[in-house]
């Protein structure tokens, strides 16, 4: 991952005090090092013990943070209730403004609660989850958040917001913690490629340069890509929740994880739905896998089924609930929707939201692709390359080889993951010690993203090499990527 030092990004700007108002500045939002991948893998809920005192950095983070999350209504407002008084966000200043004055907090431990007063839930879980990565950022302040259903409720009858506020996160203070990249998320059956809980750019990062695209090029996700979406979207991750269940990537209502096999993929080969526990559903367990559910390309129905749905992405990702009336359901829908978008965006593919969707679409995409039926779709999360090819890099972006084994034994072959991030050709070759080729492994266009290569050993007529060292170059658009391998 490459770390940046602590940046602050914007200045502080003056607060434009009208009269009689009161306003108070927020300072930027500050880079930290940490990547969304990593911030994910370590997000969990702090359901008490937080005490309330939190630098006003990480307020500021996490409310730019909420503020740049998608949004499929016209408007979300965020309010805020400190151990002063309730304030409103003005994202375009960095500034509160006082709305009521006084402590009206649901959690007296609490530092801050964010309320996110919106119409549509989607909106309020994309902000929801946005605000949590960028607390989680802060484990050197202990900075903790909960989304609580009483405190919105709270928030409702005691903070007069404009519109009503669908949900709250509870901020606060815990003990300093260590972000935990530990890989839970393995495949059962071999059938998805393990995530990787580092990612090549900050949280913040990737938030700044969050938009979506909706023309995209034809260019096929890699599988080691999708399994990095599908792990984000709605993956475990190394913690529990306070019921013992295997935590994910994103908060559920009581733990009750509503969107469990109800995530689909979509590409030219087929339906594919992704599970994150093992066989039997059994919420205590951890798996990454994939379940075929149609052989055959079902894009062109699903294009078909609503027009919200971008026709040229090579992928989706669709999104399902069991009931569209819930607000935990749909809300949830929102954290894996907001992750996908995220996700994409750091690994420099371009994605889509599309939403929100009516009962006929639901129905539509349901037949177009073989759902059962209390699978509603939610979201419909288009990914792929941009069709323009990738935007020009302000910086060169390396070719990063993510996983491969030092050494490998006569007979065994060796996997290679990396990480392109500009779409391009790319090409392998292994050289001896001396530089000498000793085979091209391929040559190809590739999309940005999670690729892997396999070498068995063999020289370009196809005999075992020599016991030694040799070095295997990834050559990418503009930079190489080397891996030294031993056989012995
Ligand atoms: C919509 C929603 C409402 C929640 N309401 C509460 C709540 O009222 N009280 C609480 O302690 N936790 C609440 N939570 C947090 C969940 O209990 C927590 O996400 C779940 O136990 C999973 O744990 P994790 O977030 O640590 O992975 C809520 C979470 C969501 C998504």
């Amino acid at each position: 991952m490459r770390r940046l030092s602590y940046t602050v990004l914007a200045v502080l700007l003056p607060a434009a005090l009208a009269a009689g108002t009161t306003v108070e500045s927020l300072p930027g939002p500050r880079v930290n090092p940490w990547s969304f991948e990593l911030l994910s893998n370590s997000r969990f809920s702090v359901h008490s013990g937080i005490a309330d005192s939190l630098p006003r950095q990480v307020l500021a983070n996490v409310l730019w943070a909420m503020n740049r999350a998608p949004r499929l209504g016209e408007s979300r407002e965020l309010y805020v209730a400190t151990p002063d008084n309730v304030w409103r966000f003005d994202p375009g200043s960095m500034t509160l403004e006082l709305h009521r004055a006084g402590d009206r907090r649901y959690s007296s431990g609490a530092a801050f609660e964010v309320g996110v007063a919106c119409a549509r839930h989607e909106d309020a879980g994309f902000a929801i989850q946005a605000g949590l990565l960028a607390a989680t950022a802060f484990p050197d302040q202990g900075a903790a958040g909960c989304p609580m259903k009483w405190a919105a409720d709270h928030a409702n009858a005691n903070w007069d917001p404009q519109t009503e506020i669908l949900m709250t996160s509870v901020f606060g203070r815990t003990a300093p913690e260590v972000l935990d990249s530990t890989l839970v998320a393995f495949s059962s059956d071999t059938s998805l490629p393990a995530p990787h809980t580092f990612g090549p750019d900050t949280f913040e990062l990737v938030l700044m340069n969050l938009a979506q695209d909706t023309a995209f090029s034809s260019f096929a996700i890699s599988l080691e890509t999708a399994a990095q979406l599908l792990w984000a979207a709605y993956g475990v991750s190394p913690h529990h929740a306070w019921n013992g269940r295997r935590g994910l990537t994103v908060p559920s209502a009581v733990a009750g994880y509503f969107l469990t096999g109800r995530v689909y993929l979509v590409t030219g080969a087929g339906v594919e739905r992704y599970h994150n526990r093992l066989p039997g559903s059994n919420l205590t367990t951890a798996d990454h896998r994939l379940e075929t559910v149609v052989v055959g390309d079902r894009r062109p129905e699903l294009r078909l089924a609503s027009s919200l749905v971008p026709p040229s992405a090579p992928a989706y990702v669709v999104v399902c609930c069991s009931d569209t009336a819930s607000y935990q359901h749909v809300q949830e829908a929102g954290f894996a929707g907001f992750q996908l978008l995220c996700q994409a965006r750091a690994l420099g593919l371009s994605g889509h939201l599309a939403g929100p969707l009516s009962p006929l679409e639901r129905d539509a995409i349901g037949i177009a692709l073989d759902l059962p039926l209390d699978h509603y779709p939610v979201l419909v999360f288009s990914v792929g390359e941009p069709a323009t090819g990738a935007p020009e890099p302000d910086m060169p972006l390396p070719v990063e080889i993510t996983r491969g084994r030092p050494v490998i034994a006569p007979g065994e072959v060796l996997r290679v993951e990396y990480l392109l991030r500009r779409p391009g050709n790319v090409r392998a070759e292994v050289f001896d010690l001396l530089g000498r080729p000793v085979t091209r492994l391929f040559d190809e266009r590739l999309p940005a993203g999670y690729h892997s290569f396999e070498w068995d050993g063999t020289d370009g007529q196809g005999r075992p090499v020599k016991r030694g060292s040799y070095v295997i170059g990834v050559f990418g658009p503009g930079s190489v990527a080397q891996h030294k391998v031993a056989v012995f």
